[in-house]
């Protein structure tokens, strides 16, 4: 298959047609890779089972895993949702368009194979200028996870979409670098208190300001997670994973970076080639094979933008095995290492002068 691409920088009136174009792929049962304030989407129809099934062929996704909904405007919530609380309208008009993404139960015109097999749906109001446009210019809500390969780290520019669909999907829609960099907060509304199933931009204390209580699904924190179902399928699964292996290490950052350094002269011993993924602030200190800034450890915004283009550039230097610090895990910090951890698979590292621990 030919996929075509379209630049859309700056969205103005000269790319109706390109969006127009985009809204019949759609209507027609096809896939369009869409920009969000988050990561690049995979869209298809939601409504449209087969077009559904599309996304998981192309992205070679368990078909347990459901697809998150993306609407336009607030009148379409009705159309794939039921039993909205009042809090999840709260949070609607706090937070949307942006980066969160609640669970409600389904309407019965939502295709199972649409929530994989769920009873209930996740939706969202992207806050992106073209994907917003494209889906009033098609008038339907669009099915979209992470338009990555299965496992792969989340695409953040249109190359990463490139990467891993081209050919295989009908269309990309590049609208340059996403803004946050890292995917939706999603809460489940559907139990009482709402319940965080995966971290992201819009923290706990931001929802609590809002709606008072919020619980974590416990899955989130666990050290071995394998133990416990988490409530979002996709959080099960190994993910945003880089191709070679990858350990983080935490501990005070001197630790850390002697560490680091000492693993990065035995790898290279052995002949293997080091990535490090290192910070302003340490990167000058370190000789791997190739050492990767994500930005300064005291802004997190930087390093959540950063961290997916990060993982896949080792990919693309061809390192055998990835060294990564750690952050600080609170707020928004706690999304960024959820991910982080997620990408390694295993457990910290833990770091202490002289010694060192698996935590
Ligand atoms: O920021 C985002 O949310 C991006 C952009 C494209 O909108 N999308 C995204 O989709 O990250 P995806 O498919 O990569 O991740 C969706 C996550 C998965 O972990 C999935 O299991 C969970 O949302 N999910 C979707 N619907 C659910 C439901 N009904 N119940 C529980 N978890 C659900
Ligand atoms: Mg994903």
């Amino acid at each position: 298959m030919n996929t075509i691409i379209y630049k859309i920088h700056n969205l103005d009136e000269s790319f109706v047609p390109q969006i127009q174009q985009a809204a019949e792929v759609l209507k027609c049962g096809g896939l369009v890779a869409i920009p969000t304030e988050t990561v690049y989407g995979l869209g298809a129809n939601a409504m449209d089972e087969k077009a559904a099934a599309k996304i998981y062929a192309a992205k070679g996704r368990p078909s347990d895993n459901p697809l998150i909904v993306h609407i336009a405007k607030e009148s379409q919530l009705q159309k794939i949702a039921k039993q909205i609380p009042g809090k999840a309208r709260t949070l609607a008009q706090v937070f949307w368009p942006g980066p969160l993404t609640m669970i409600f139960w389904k309407q019965e015109e939502v295709p199972l194979g649409t929530t994989g097999g769920l009873e209930t749906v996740g939706v969202r109001m992207p806050n992106h200028p073209v994907t917003l446009r494209l889906i009033e210019e098609a008038d339907i809500c669009i099915a979209a996870p992470s338009a990555n390969l299965s496992g792969r780290p989340s695409p953040t520019r249109a190359e990463h979409v490139i990467e891993d669909m081209d050919g295989k999907i009908d269309m990309i829609l590049d609208a340059g670098d996403t803004g946050i960099g890292l995917e939706s907060t999603i809460v489940d509304m559907t139990v009482e208190p709402p319940m965080i199933l995966r971290p992201g931009y819009i923290t706990k204390e931001m929802l609590e300001e809002v709606i008072g209580q919020v619980r974590i699904d416990p899955a989130i924190h666990l050290k071995h997670p394998e133990n416990i179902q988490p409530k979002a399928p996709g959080m099960k699964y190994r993910h945003y994973a880089p191709k070679a292996e990858l350990t983080v290490m935490e501990g005070d950052i001197d630790s850390v970076v002697e560490t680091i350094c000492r693993f990065c002269r035995q790898e290279k011993a052995n002949g293997k080639r080091v990535g490090i993924l290192a910070t302003e602030e340490t990167k000058d200190k370190y000789l791997g094979d190739v050492v990767l800034s994500i930005g300064s450890r005291n802004n997190v915004d930087t390093i959540g933008k950063n961290l997916y283009a990060v993982l896949r550039e080792f990919d693309r230097q061809k390192v055998d095995i990835i060294y990564s610090e750690a952050f600080i895990g609170e707020q928004y910090g706690q999304a960024i290492m959820n991910r982080l951890k997620k990408a390694s698979g295993k457990p910290l590292f833990h770091c202490q002068r002289g010694t060192h621990t698996q935590s």
